[in-house]
């Protein structure tokens, strides 16, 4: 079930049966010459809307631009300042705990994301706890995870690309996404084919380091096959993590 295509009374009649609803959580940053902008937004969107087939459970809309500042210098990344991020999560978070969500489960394609996320769920959880208490008696739990350390996932990634699956650009998330995209499948030379690993600060240090934009993989390894396989075992997982969260 998505939100998007819900009316209220069906949001409603949700909420008598679950509590829980998932955010697919992203970014809108280059993905190196063969990968889509899109790629760490999608990437969580098409794994939760395949639990969504199989399972009873509700998708809201895809947090799509994160914490991208290190891509700016390509063209067509987009990014929030964290302080931004923090205030927004906690506006969608606070929104769903007015209905009567109690749990909210961040599903994240964006590593950069992860502390501005934690960062958020904190300020939600000192907004509950500091009198007089601005989350007026609605408590909510949050919980991140990256689609990737989904149970069995990364044990995938390692075995469909022994060498080349590196942290950007990886074969693995750009399959998920020419999984689900197959008519915007891109081919570029990639030089050199296992791109370089290695530390950066902001989008000049990222730009001069990593000239094509990927770090350490190789994505031309990436198949729509493997995606579909990585989509199977990343959504089977999902239904899981979900539950168990939502009955904690
Ligand atoms: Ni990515």
């Amino acid at each position: 079930m998505q939100l998007h295509l819900s009316t209220w009374p069906e949001v409603e009649a949700y909420l008598e049966r679950s509590k829980g609803i998932i955010i697919p959580i992203g970014s809108t940053e280059q993905h190196g010459p063969t990968g889509f902008i899109g790629t760490d937004a999608l990437c969580p969107e098409i794994i939760a809307l395949a639990a969504a087939e199989e399972a009873d459970l509700l998708v809201g809309p895809t947090f799509n631009v994160g914490c991208a500042q290190h891509h700016l210098a390509f063209a067509g990344s987009m990014t929030l300042r964290p302080s931004t991020m923090i205030a927004t999560l906690c506006d969608w978070i606070n929104s769903l705990a007015h209905h009567g969500f109690e749990k909210v489960y961040f599903l994240n394609g964006h590593g950069g994301n992860s502390t501005t996320i934690d960062a958020a769920f904190a300020e939600v959880y000192a907004q509950s706890s500091i009198p007089p208490g601005s989350s007026h008696g609605h408590r909510v739990d949050c919980k991140l995870r990256n689609w990737w350390e989904l149970s069995g996932v990364f044990a995938l990634c390692k075995e469909l690309y022994k060498k080349g699956h590196g942290s950007h650009a990886t074969p693995s998330e750009v399959a998920v996404t020419y999984f689900a995209y197959p008519g915007h499948i891109k081919n570029a030379p990639l030089d050199p084919e296992i791109a370089p690993n290695g530390r950066f600060t902001d989008a000049e240090d990222y730009r001069r380091k990593f000239p094509d934009g990927r770090i350490g993989s190789n994505p031309a390894l990436a198949t729509p096959e493997d995606g579909g396989k990585l989509v199977k075992k990343a959504s089977t997982a999902l239904i899981e993590d979900f539950e168990k969260f939502n009955n904690e």
